[in-house]
């Protein structure tokens, strides 16, 4: 290898280990990251008796609000508890959520914890280093509430735009996910804590969650969302996975041998364990498979992982040879993580730093669609109206099992529709944030837009008007379309027939329809932004901050451009319950439809163009790119020159895609990095292109191939703008 390429390489590598995802051991998998403490586990079950190692394998559901039966003294209410093995010096497992800061566990605790912003903000920040504060932030937080495990770590593709649980995934892209991902678990796991990433596998939407069965052949699902369990999965190296709900090319995931034995544990050897989701388990048999642990056993129809598994595994020696290696898989993640080492002491934490880092995030991730000209407003604007989103009161968030609250509670609580979960807004007033930059003589007025007539007169009388538009979603419930709901988008249309200078500023779950979107100067996208959403969403809107998101999902033009153009079968909550008890026929999902093409690679395969693609975002300064090219060798090597040769700093997310591999034609993320540069500055890019990403999956024994032949790569500003095109060749790679 020529020493500039092995310079790249060298500096390629180590800057993928923090931005392109490609770890150091990516040549094949001589070791799964097994460390020391597989042999130390190894050397600690074996003094374990039989009831020793089922403690291991189970856990209480320890939400003390909710349970009748007794928990033992040391319990913390949350997600679950598995109880200390003294005898051993075995410390008790804690068990409480995120992804978006600790779970205040549907309220039944009120101490408080930072709300970060939604996973899919963080996806749109395109920021793996921010994934690792907000990762380690949340940690110290769990840690010192005396957690030890951290459920978090969600990594399924938003395949489907309605998915209620969209803003807890990260985008649409295995490489944008696996990376971000990635480094969000490595900062729990770094943390001394059990990172969890979930939920495997394709857990795509709620509906029928429980029993819906997803059809995906197994290359397509290793090109697609396998691709970002295995990119986070090598970077973040969690001790535990959480097997989904759904079933998967028929059985139920957390008793699918295929997924959790063929795959996870043989193909992958993985070397952690393999908890299931809560009330996702459904006998003993689901531990053959390949299961090592049931969560919150009082959730399921029986605690399987019990007497009767301890009854069974006298007779059945795969099954007690099953209860061993789980046993030893959980207490080799402890070691791992450091939990034996660094037990988790509770302590009070100040809060600041937890809301500024919040705030960082918000502004990390807020996306300009549009612009003309209407934004960066003026300070000395004169008479504002604002609308709508209750942005008098603070800024919308997800409901379900991530649901964060700070000590102070939400701004506002109100029932979901009929879901499980309440719509709750975090007390971060965009209202009291705008009204912060004005000059004393501005006239600032807000409606709550419940009236179009009424907001329309308001907005007749200003000189711009802001337009906040609310899409909540839930764990638990789909969405059952992609239009706003409530009626807004009549609001908005009404707000910009009456006033021109009208600005929409969205907080959604996930991609909506914009009926009005020529009818308005600016759109901006601000997800379900935190505790420091406020705030952060006036910085952008003044300019004292430039936008620094870009897209991680597509927003169609239509939902009849979607693989799926309706949700499969009915968006009913009670579904959720229903299924939930199984009393409900499952039905199947067809992802085959798409395959690995999700997102923006199947509005390239139909040659559709979408509202807003994958990627964009604008910027109030502007970017060039200069010096873009390919290098082949063992692993491909991309440089190029970024300048800002606007009038005022900003941040950009250059991206490089392939377009035609060896004569195939598809669109393909490879690569991206992003920047923050003074006005004038400039910064040399050198990526490097994981094999994994480049090939295509052929089989376990193989893994993924480059095919060698023509190859066409493009620089741009995102996935529809193929802005500095390269063509080379490039030799054929493999990689496990
Ligand atoms: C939930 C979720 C999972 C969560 C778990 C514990 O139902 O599916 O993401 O970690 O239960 O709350």
């Amino acid at each position: 290898m020529t020493s500039l390429v092995k310079g790249y390489a060298l500096a390629g590598t180590m800057l993928a280990t923090v931005y392109c995802g490609l770890p150091a051991m990516a040549k094949g998998r001589p070791e799964a990251f097994a460390s020391k403490a597989d042999a130390a586990a190894a050397s600690l079950e074996v003094r374990m008796t039989d009831e020793e190692r089922l403690n291991m394998v189970r856990s209480t559901f320890s939400r003390t609000d909710r349970t009748a039966k007794p928990l033992p003294a040391d319990v913390i209410s949350s997600a679950s508890y598995t109880a200390p093995v003294t005898r051993l010096g075995i410390p008790a497992l804690r068990e409480t959520d995120g992804p978006l800061g600790v779970s205040w566990v549907s309220g039944s605790r009120k101490d408080g914890a930072t709300a970060f912003p939604s996973s899919l903000a963080l996806g749109a920040s395109w920021d793996p280093g921010l994934a690792y504060q907000i990762g380690a932030r949340m940690a110290l937080e769990a840690r010192a509430k005396g957690f030890n495990v951290l459920l978090t770590g969600g990594v399924n593709l938003v395949r489907e735009p309605r998915g209620g649980r969209n803003f807890e995934y990260l985008s649409e892209d295995p490489l944008l996910t696996g990376i971000v991902g990635g480094q969000g678990i490595r900062a729990v796991q770094d943390s001394h804590m059990i990172s969890t990433i979930k939920h495997f596998a394709f857990n795509a939407q709620e509906t029928g969650r429980h029993v819906y069965n997803a059809l995906i052949s197994d290359n397509a699902a290793h090109d697609s969302d396998l691709l970002a369990f295995r990119l986070a999965m090598d970077i973040g190296k969690p001790g535990a996975m959480m097997c989904a709900y759904n079933r998967v090319n028929g059985p139920q995931a957390c008793g699918s041998s295929a997924l959790l034995t063929d795959i996870l544990k043989t193909e992958w050897r993985y070397p952690g364990f393999v908890m299931s989701d809560w009330s996702a388990v459904r006998g003993i048999s689901d531990l053959g498979a390949g299961l090592d642990r049931q969560s919150a056993e009082e959730l399921d129809a029986r605690p399987y992982f019990a007497e009767d598994l301890l009854k069974a595994t006298r007779t059945d020696q795969q099954l007690h040879r099953r209860l061993r290696d789980g046993a030893r898989r959980v207490l080799r993640s402890m070691l791992d993580a450091g939990i034996f080492d660094h037990p988790a002491i509770v302590q009070p934490v100040d809060p600041q730093a937890g809301k500024e880092l919040a705030e960082k995030a918000a502004l990390g991730s807020i996306v300009l669609l549009k612009n003309e000209g209407a934004l960066p407003l003026l300070k000395n604007a004169r008479r504002i109206a604002v609308i709508g989103g209750f942005a008098n009161d603070g800024v919308l968030s997800g409901g379900g099992s991530s649901q964060v609250q700070p000590v102070e509670g939400p701004a506002i609580n109100m029932p979901g529709n009929g879901a499980k979960h309440r719509i709750m807004f975090h007390r971060s007033s965009p209202l009291d944030a705008i009204r912060a930059k004005l000059g004393k003589d501005a006239v600032l007025q807000y409606d709550q837009g419940f009236y179009p007539a009424a907001a329309a007169d308001m907005a007749s009388r200003a000189d711009v008007a802001i337009i906040f538009a609310t899409q909540w979603m839930t764990e638990g419930l789909d969405a059952a379309d992609l239009s706003l709901p409530q009626g807004q988008d009549a609001v908005i249309a009404a707000v910009a027939k009456a006033n021109p200078n009208t600005i929409v500023v969205l907080e959604t779950g996930g991609p909506v329809l914009m009926p009005w979107k020529d009818q308005v100067r600016a759109i901006m996208e601000a997800w379900y932004s935190g505790i420091g959403g406020g705030p952060a969403i006036a910085d952008v809107l003044f300019g004292d901050a430039d936008p620094a998101g870009r897209l991680p999902v597509t927003f169609p033009a239509s939902e009849d451009d979607l693989p799926r153009p309706r949700l499969d079968d009915s968006n009913d909550p009670e579904r959720d319950l229903a299924s939930q008890s199984q009393t409900i026929a499952g039905f199947d999902v067809n992802y085959n439809i798409e395959g690995s093409d999700v997102g923006y690679r199947w509005f390239a395969r139909k040659g559709v163009k979408p509202l807003f693609p994958f990627g964009h975002g604008l910027s109030y300064t502007h970017f060039s790119y200069s010096d873009f090219a390919v290098h082949d060798g063992p692993y491909v090597q991309v440089t190029f020159t970024i300048r800002n040769d606007g009038d005022r700093a900003g941040s950009d997310v250059p991206q490089v895609y392939v377009r035609n591999r060896a004569g195939t034609a598809g669109l393909r993320l490879v690569a991206w990095d992003k920047v923050a540069l003074e006005k004038g500055a400039s910064k040399l890019v050198s990526l490097t292109i994981d094999p994994k990403v480049l090939g295509d999956w052929k089989s376990k024994n193989t893994g993924w191939v480059v095919p060698a032949g023509n190859y066409e790569f493009f620089l741009g500003s995102s996935s529809g703008d193929p802005r500095n095109i390269f063509k080379t060749k490039i030799s054929s790679k493999k990689e496990r």
